[in-house]
């Protein structure tokens, strides 16, 4: 498995606060099978138009980088590990020409939105990014509070935008709302990765997504959104298209929900 957004580097973030939590969350991620890690501490994308500010952002980055780099070369030699950010269009002129802004040097960005509010103009501002010969990766799309409408996401695929669920919400982690949207974005096959966006705090959310998805049939979706195409972002290529799924639920869960 690849994971390619979660909040690994400590002290950056809101993510893992010592190089210990770090460690045990790298160690958790690969008792669950993620053999190539990607991380993405938060950046805003305004920085970039303020070149000093940046660079000093990014060397900050890179010492806590660096300091995990050795760790898991020591710990978990079998653990690759990469470099990028979660970007925030905060700023519709977000300059990506450093290779550090995007996930392990590639042409592959992965971007959200402020607030986890989907704003006015969000289909122009993908649109810019991928003009400019960046594929967008919008993560958690499943997550935005205004997101009432899921049909808004055709038209950021049409723009060449690519989604990256997050294993939590499969499984409810951030509420019943992102759990239905999730559910619903993969029935229409429009979810392209699924990622952890784990920070280092609370239970790693892999195993009990992959077995939500094993339940609902779904294993070779699973090994598509989690390797496959992952696998294939790190070598430059577009995802390939994932079939849909529909969700099961077995008689408890229905009943628990008072639907049966
Ligand atoms: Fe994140």
């Amino acid at each position: 498995m690849i994971d390619f957004h979660n909040h690994l580097l400590a002290g950056v973030d809101d993510g893992a606060s010592t190089l210990e939590q770090s460690r045990d969350a790298v160690r958790d991620m690969h008792q669950h099978g993620v053999r190539t890690v990607v991380v993405t501490p938060h950046l805003l994308g305004s920085l970039t138009e303020r070149p000093e500010a940046l660079a000093e952002t990014l060397d900050f980055i890179d010492q806590a980088f660096d300091g995990f780099s050795r760790m898991v070369a020591e710990e978990l030699p079998d653990v690759r590990i990469h470099r990028g950010v979660e970007l925030m269009l905060d700023s519709p002129a977000v300059d990506l020409t450093d290779p550090r802004l995007r996930l392990a040097g590639t042409n592959f960005v992965l971007v959200e939105f402020p607030g986890m509010t989907v704003p006015p103009h969000s289909v122009q501002a993908l649109y810019q990014l991928r003009v400019r010969g960046w594929w967008p990766i919008v993560a958690h799309p499943e997550r935005y509070h205004n997101l009432d409408d899921l049909d808004l996401l055709e038209e950021w695929r049409s723009v060449g935008a690519l989604l990256q669920c997050n294993a939590g919400s499969f499984v409810g982690r951030f509420g019943s709302k992102a759990e239905a949207s999730a559910w619903e974005l993969l029935a229409r096959g429009w979810v392209d990765y699924l990622s952890s966006d784990y920070h280092a705090r609370g239970r790693l959310p892999i195993e009990p997504c992959r077995a939500a998805f094993a339940d609902a049939g779904g294993r070779d979706q699973f090994e598509q959104l989690t390797a496959a195409n992952p696998g294939r972002m790190l070598e430059g290529e577009e995802p390939l298209p994932v079939p849909p799924l529909a969700r099961r639920r077995s008689l408890w869960q229905r009943l628990r929900r008072g639907r049966a």
